[in-house]
Parts: C-alpha cells; sequence; structure tokens
C-alpha cells in the first residue's frame, strides 16, 4: 500500500499547484512567463528549445555553452563599472558575459524571439516593450549604468560590507555562491530565476520577495 501513497500525494501536490498556478509562482517553468509553447512565434510547441538543443541546431551561439539555441545580441553596452563609481571593489567584464548575454539575447530587444533553433524566417517579433530590462535602450545606446552592475566578481574579501557568498543563504535556491556565475560572477540569474522553480510568488521571478528590500539585503550588510 505505501508504495502507492508517494505517488498518489505527488499526483495531488502537483495537481493542486498547476490550479493555483500564475505566472511567477515558483512551480517550474510550465505555464510561467519563460514558457513559449503556446506562443505564436514559435510552430514547435516546445519550452525548452527556444533557449536550449540537446543538438546543435546550427546557431553560433551554441558557443556560448548551456547548449544555447537562440542568437545572441550585438549590441554594445555601456557598463556598471569603476568609471562611474569610485566604491565599487569588484572587477566588472567590459561587456556583458555569461548568463548576462544570455537573458539580453531577448530581454534587450534588440533580437527577434524566433531567432531560434532552424528557423529562418525570422520576422521582428521581439520581447515586448514591459518585458524589456527598464531603461535600457537610451537613444539607441544600450545603457546598463541604470541597471545593477551584471558581469562583475562578487568580491566578499575586498567587499566587507556584502555577506558571505559560501555560506549565506538566498531564498529556496541555496546559498549566494550557488547563484553565481563561472568565475564568481554576479549576473541575471543571482537575482531572477529564469525557469521559476525557485522564485517567490507574485515577484518578476524573483528568488527572494523585495518587500522590506528583503533581496537586497540578502546580499548588502546595510
Ligand atoms: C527563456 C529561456 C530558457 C528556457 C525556455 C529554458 N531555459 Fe534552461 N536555462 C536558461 C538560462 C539563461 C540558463 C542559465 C542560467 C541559470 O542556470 O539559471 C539555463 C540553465 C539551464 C540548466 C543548467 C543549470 C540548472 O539550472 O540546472 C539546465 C539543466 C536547463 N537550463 C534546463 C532547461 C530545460 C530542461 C528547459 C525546458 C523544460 C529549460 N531549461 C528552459 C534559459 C532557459
Ligand atoms: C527566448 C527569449 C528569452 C530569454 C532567453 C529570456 N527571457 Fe525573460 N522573458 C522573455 C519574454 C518574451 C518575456 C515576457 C513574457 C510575457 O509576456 O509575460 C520574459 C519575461 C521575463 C521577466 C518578467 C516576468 C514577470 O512576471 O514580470 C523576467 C524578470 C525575465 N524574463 C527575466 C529573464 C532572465 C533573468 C533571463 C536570463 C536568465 C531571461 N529572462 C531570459 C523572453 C526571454
Ligand atoms: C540585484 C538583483 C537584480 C539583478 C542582478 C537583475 N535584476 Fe532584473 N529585477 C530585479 C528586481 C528587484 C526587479 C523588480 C523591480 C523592478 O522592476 O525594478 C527586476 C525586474 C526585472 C524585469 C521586469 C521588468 C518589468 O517591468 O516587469 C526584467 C525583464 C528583468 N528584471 C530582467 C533582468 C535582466 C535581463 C538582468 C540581467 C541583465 C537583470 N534583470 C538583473 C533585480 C535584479
Ligand atoms: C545576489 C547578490 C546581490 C543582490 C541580491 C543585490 N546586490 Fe547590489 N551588489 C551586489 C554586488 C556583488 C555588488 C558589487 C559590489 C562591489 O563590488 O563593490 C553590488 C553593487 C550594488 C551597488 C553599487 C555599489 C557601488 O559601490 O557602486 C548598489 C547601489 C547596489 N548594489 C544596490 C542594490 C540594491 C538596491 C539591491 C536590491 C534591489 C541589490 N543591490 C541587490 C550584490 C547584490
Amino acid at each position: 500500500m505505501k508504495k502507492y501513497l508517494v505517488p498518489v500525494l505527488t499526483i495531488l501536490i502537483v495537481g493542486l499547484s498547476s490550479l493555483a498556478m500564475a505566472a511567477g509562482n515558483g512551480a517550474g517553468i510550465l505555464n510561467s512567463p519563460h514558457d513559449f509553447s503556446a506562443a505564436a512565434w514559435n510552430s514547435t510547441g516546445e519550452i525548452c528549445v527556444t533557449c536550449h538543443t540537446p543538438h546543435d541546431g546550427g546557431r553560433a551561439s551554441n558557443a556560448a555553452g548551456m547548449l544555447w539555441n537562440h542568437d545572441l545580441s550585438a549590441a554594445t553596452y555601456t557598463m556598471y563599472d569603476s568609471a562611474l563609481s569610485s566604491s565599487l571593489d569588484g572587477a566588472v567584464d567590459a561587456q556583458p558575459t555569461g548568463v548576462a548575454k544570455l537573458c539580453l539575447a531577448c530581454h534587450d530587444g534588440t533580437v527577434a524571439l524566433e531567432a531560434f533553433g532552424k528557423n529562418t524566417a525570422v520576422t521582428t517579433t521581439s520581447v515586448p516593450t514591459y518585458a524589456e530590462i527598464p531603461r535600457l535602450d537610451d537613444n539607441g545606446n544600450e545603457d546598463l549604468r541604470g541597471t545593477h552592475p551584471i558581469s562583475i566578481v562578487y568580491d566578499d574579501v575586498a567587499d566587507v560590507n556584502l555577506n558571505i557568498a559560501a555560506s549565506t543563504p538566498i531564498g529556496t535556491s541555496g546559498v549566494i555562491a550557488d547563484v553565481l556565475d563561472v568565475g564568481g560572477k554576479l549576473q541575471c540569474h543571482s537575482c531572477h530565476d529564469v525557469h521559476d522553480q525557485e522564485a517567490v510568488a507574485g515577484t518578476a521571478l524573483l528568488r527572494v520577495s523585495n518587500a522590506a528590500s528583503a533581496l537586497c539585503l540578502t546580499c548588502h550588510l546595510k
């Protein structure tokens, strides 16, 4: 009898959570803002394929890692770096790198959403204006100075006002070190969960709600 209990409970829980499902509820990518299986611009009916592919889909972006299957942006950005702030401790890349580059493949609004996989007939459908990074496109200059620093080393040694990455929990995502990129870098996914597994309901896919600035206080000792 017992061995049926777990699957039955699982079905119940999964069933209940899909009933309660709305965008951004942390129950997984299905029906989340990044589930494009029913989007007019995605003829495959699949979810993962707009971003990943198990076999090279012929996009040069494959070299970016993560089996990436979507064209990257060719834009040049102005970074938030030490030229702007004398108090910045972490080293900043000259241009967005790693995971940030993957998010910007859609979120800077310059690349067509359907530029993935084997699609050749690509029209100009881009990310809806409301989902573009706020004020990034400032007269054609992709200006990241108004966006929290990204592609920056989380330097909790040089900056004593940063909580220790190796031991500080961040929501249900483990510790801060778990949401840093190659080289210990802070990127978009350090704050956002693209697959909506660990995101807090009612937020912009945030790993920690920002009520009373809880997200900010996860990393910043202020
Ligand atoms: C909208 C784009 C997008 C979609 C759709 C998407 N992913 Fe991802 N995925 C990413 C990005 C960006 C990363 C790297 C950042 C990260 O790990 O959070 C990633 C990382 C991953 C990783 C490695 C890191 C980890 O979290 O385990 C796996 C595995 C993965 N995705 C699987 C999937 C699967 C399976 C699907 C479909 C069910 C899927 N993804 C759908 C964008 C996407
Ligand atoms: C394949 C294109 C694509 C990629 C890659 C992608 N996104 Fe998105 N994202 C979208 C689109 C399109 C929407 C708007 C969906 C909608 O209309 O609700 C969106 C919505 C969002 C939202 C808003 C959710 C809300 O509820 O307001 C956030 C936050 C977000 N994405 C963050 C990210 C981050 C961070 C990454 C990288 C880790 C990423 N996205 C990668 C296409 C993409
Ligand atoms: C330090 C944490 C942090 C980082 C890093 C970060 N974001 Fe956000 N992001 C937020 C918060 C908090 C919000 C919600 C408040 C707001 O809209 O300003 C948000 C909102 C968004 C939205 C929704 C905007 C809207 O109006 O619905 C998108 C899309 C987004 N971020 C994408 C990105 C992308 C892409 C990156 C990387 C280039 C990124 N974010 C990096 C914290 C972050
Ligand atoms: C995942 C960890 C993380 C989260 C969450 C986070 N930050 Fe940061 N933040 C950093 C790191 C790392 C730096 C770079 C610090 C350095 O190198 O001096 C930084 C830099 C900054 C800076 C620039 C400091 C300077 O010296 O120029 C400001 C301002 C800031 N964050 C505000 C915020 C706010 C406001 C929030 C919440 C919306 C937030 N941060 C959320 C990690 C984080």
